[in-house]
């Protein structure tokens, strides 16, 4: 394995609102291959900064009553502890206000303009005559220039759907002082991104962007470049143009530049050097993590702006999809739109990790933070799986066994066939396939589960003739949960802290295939709590304390507690039905189904509505008996299994079409089925 050189950086967040979970999604996915690639033993840095510049920030400064420098002060403060409170380990996090990005965005904006990539031009805006500045879009309300309805944005109404130019809106008023926008000349600069489309189609065809994101260029390509503006005018809360005294670089410009002053901090502070990452050319490895929202910046301006000045450009731009919790949008009046710090108040961070972890792949698609599923998740996967590897074995080893592993590794085939499977797993992360990853880890979790299972070291304890085979077994048991713990650190890194502070040990590439023997460990402590869903349910009332109490009344709380498992076991179990055969069962066909639509039914209180897609455009409507347990609104997004052709039944209420699978004795202890992330509207279940 030769030592790669590798800078990778995630979006900045703007320094005028606090984290939540959706940018934690990102960090997270950044965080996890940051940390692979440090623990393959590569070069590897991972910088960030606050995005400090713009008209919002400008004005969210002003109704504090405070300057910008303070604002953003005080949120880089409240950033950085989100960040390092759910592990994310930076390298360096910068701001984009700072001496070296004024300093990289001046040098890149005059290379520009010197090699005539710079155009200037006057156009005519809408300006806010009471408070003397130019209105950005969303600065201007009103009537939709298409439909008339009252009250829409300046750029897009939402009820007809329309998008226009501000220009256009009837009865417009600035959204700042509510006074009468009027037309203004100002000159503008512009760069002069149509000049690079043949080098972007080349960066395009150059095989390392993701799938969809190279297509949505290619549409971008066929609508036409454009000349992008980058300047401002005062008064503005950024940089000045260099040569102008009125005339500042769009926050959107020196954002990105923002990566290249992060990691110059970085290099000044840790003899980097700088130009060996960023020189034209450089054989070290940039990548640039994002949100699906941000690729034209990326992929376009951003690659164009490096060029021109004489950078080298990123090996790939990763884009991710966006969070939406519970199916829905995160939304403040259902208290979904939570905080890294509401988070933190409630739930351990590993866990979300850990959550996120299962669910990411290379693809740009969304992301649902489904509640329900993740306490399962959680708790089965890592508290009822891999902790209970060690849980099960660590207690007969301290107590019986003066701390200390056995000598020898008596299933060497079993422990082989763990650590065979580590470069297959370190494939999936270098991926991005994290998705991939957590499964082939949790497969083997189930093995070594099993195997402590199969050899009962609780049994074997009790037999003074058995004492080596309990010895052995649960040593064995301890080194399989050490290369499990070993896969899962970029993920768990708290949590790997703590187990190698159990094994007394530190985890490693190096080291992972050589197991521990004769060995003293640590007495065991947990090593991760189950999820309590009081604790998800409090983190959501929490989430919604900033919402007006009229906007409360109508809201449902949008997570439904998931049942304890004491709850969920049945007393009794059911009788297994009579055999059949595999003919028998192919005659049921089960589809993955999106739930589209979910509404309670009229004088039925047990029924739901539901509109199911089953994919290549078709939905079925089926009534499931399920109220008691759901709330209608929770289960839209959710992807579920249903029986695609059962015989339709006419009901009372309309055509039923389907049925949906669920478990449990009934009421409100009813679970309807969902398959792994990854499953899509249509896939049948076989
Ligand atoms: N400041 C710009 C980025 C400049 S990068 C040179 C910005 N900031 S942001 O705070 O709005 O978003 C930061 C990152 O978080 C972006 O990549 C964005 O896509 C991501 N997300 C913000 N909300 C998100 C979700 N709900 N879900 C997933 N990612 C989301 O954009
Ligand atoms: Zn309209």
């Amino acid at each position: 394995m030769s030592k790669r050189q590798i800078l990778i950086t995630s979006a900045l967040p703007y320094a005028n609102g606090p984290i939540h979970l959706g940018h934690l999604l990102e960090y997270i996915q950044t965080d996890i291959w940051s940390r692979f690639q440090k623990s393959r033993g590569h070069e590897c840095y991972y910088v960030c900064a606050d995005d400090a510049h713009g008209t919002p920030i400008m004005l969210k400064a002003q109704q504090q009553g405070i300057s910008p420098e303070q604002m953003i002060a005080q949120t880089s403060i409240e950033h950085q502890a989100d960040f390092s409170d759910f592990a994310i380990l930076f390298d360096h996090y910068h701001s984009t206000h700072s001496d070296e990005n004024r300093e990289l965005a001046s040098l890149i904006y005059q290379r520009l303009d010197a090699a005539g990539h710079i155009k200037r031009k006057t156009i005519s805006q809408l300006f806010d005559p009471e408070k003397q500045m130019f209105l950005p879009d969303r600065f201007i309300k009103g009537d939709c220039p298409k439909c008339g309805a009252e009250d829409q944005n300046g750029d897009s109404c939402d009820v007809c759907g329309a998008t226009y130019t501000p220009t256009d809106v009837k009865n417009p008023r600035s959204v700042i002082s509510g006074a009468t926008p009027v037309l203004k000349d100002s000159e503008h600069y512009f760069f002069d991104l149509p000049a690079f489309e043949d080098m972007l189609k080349a960066w395009t065809r150059s095989g390392s962007l993701q799938e969809e994101m190279a297509n949505k260029l290619q549409e971008w390509f066929t609508d036409g470049l454009h000349m992008w503006d980058i300047s401002r005018d005062a008064p503005y809360f950024g940089f000045e143009i260099p040569g102008t005294t009125d005339k500042f670089f769009y926050v959107w410009l020196d954002a990105p530049i923002g990566y290249l002053a992060s990691f110059k901090a970085l290099c000044q502070m840790q003899d980097i050097d700088f130009e060996r990452y960023w020189a034209p050319d450089s054989t070290a490895e940039v990548y640039h993590f994002i949100g699906k929202d941000i690729i034209y910046f990326h992929s376009l301006f951003w690659p164009a702006m490096l060029e021109g000045a004489g950078f080298r450009k990123p090996n790939a731009v990763y884009a991710h999809g966006f969070v939406t919790v519970n199916g829905a949008k995160m939304s403040k009046s259902k208290g979904t739109f939570i905080k890294a710090r509401t988070y933190l108040e409630h739930l351990h961070p590993e866990y979300l990790r850990y959550y996120f972890a299962t669910k990411l792949t290379p693809a740009i698609t969304d992301m649902d933070l489904n509640l329900d599923d993740f306490v399962q998740k959680v708790n089965a996967d890592l508290v009822g799986k891999v902790v209970n590897i060690a849980s099960r074995c660590a207690g007969f080893i301290t107590k019986r066994f003066d701390s200390t592993l056995s000598a020898t590794v008596t299933e060497t085939a079993l422990l082989a066939e763990f650590t065979a499977a580590g470069e297959s797993i370190a494939s999936h992360y270098e991926k991005r396939d994290y998705a991939r990853a957590v499964r082939d880890i949790m497969a083997l979790a189930d093995k070594a589960n099993q195997y402590i299972d199969a050899k009962a070291p609780w049994v074997l304890v009790k037999d003074e003739q058995k004492q080596q085979e309990a010895h052995d077994v649960c040593s064995m048991g301890l080194n399989l949960f050490r290369v499990l713990m070993h896969y899962l650190s970029p993920i768990l890194p708290m949590m790997t802290h703590d187990a190698q502070n159990f094994l007394q040990d530190e985890f490693g590439w190096q080291n992972y295939q050589q197991p521990l023997t004769n060995h003293r460990i640590e007495p065991f402590k947990a090593l991760m709590q189950r999820v309590d869903p009081a604790k998800v349910s409090a983190m959501l009332e929490a989430s919604k304390e900033n919402l007006l109490p009229q906007q409360q009344n109508n809201e449902t709380l949008t997570a439904k507690a998931a049942p304890t498992a004491e709850a969920s076991v049945a007393k009794e179990r059911e009788a297994i039905a009579d055999t059949i055969s595999i003919d028998d069962f192919a005659k049921i066909d089960l589809r993955v189904a999106r739930i589209v639509h979910a509404e309670p039914v009229e004088k039925a209180d047990k029924l739901i509505r539901l509109e199911l897609d089953i994919g290549a455009g078709e939905t079925r409507q089926v009534f499931a008996g399920i109220k008691a347990a759901y709330e209608p609104a929770d289960l839209i997004g959710r992807y579920t299994v249903m029986v695609a052709n059962l015989a339709p039944r006419k009901m009372r209420f309309g055509l039923s079409e389907g049925m949906v699978l669920a478990a449990g004795p009934g009421g409100s202890e009813l679970f309807i089925l969902s398959p792994d992330s990854g499953a899509t509207a249509g896939m049948r279940v076989k």
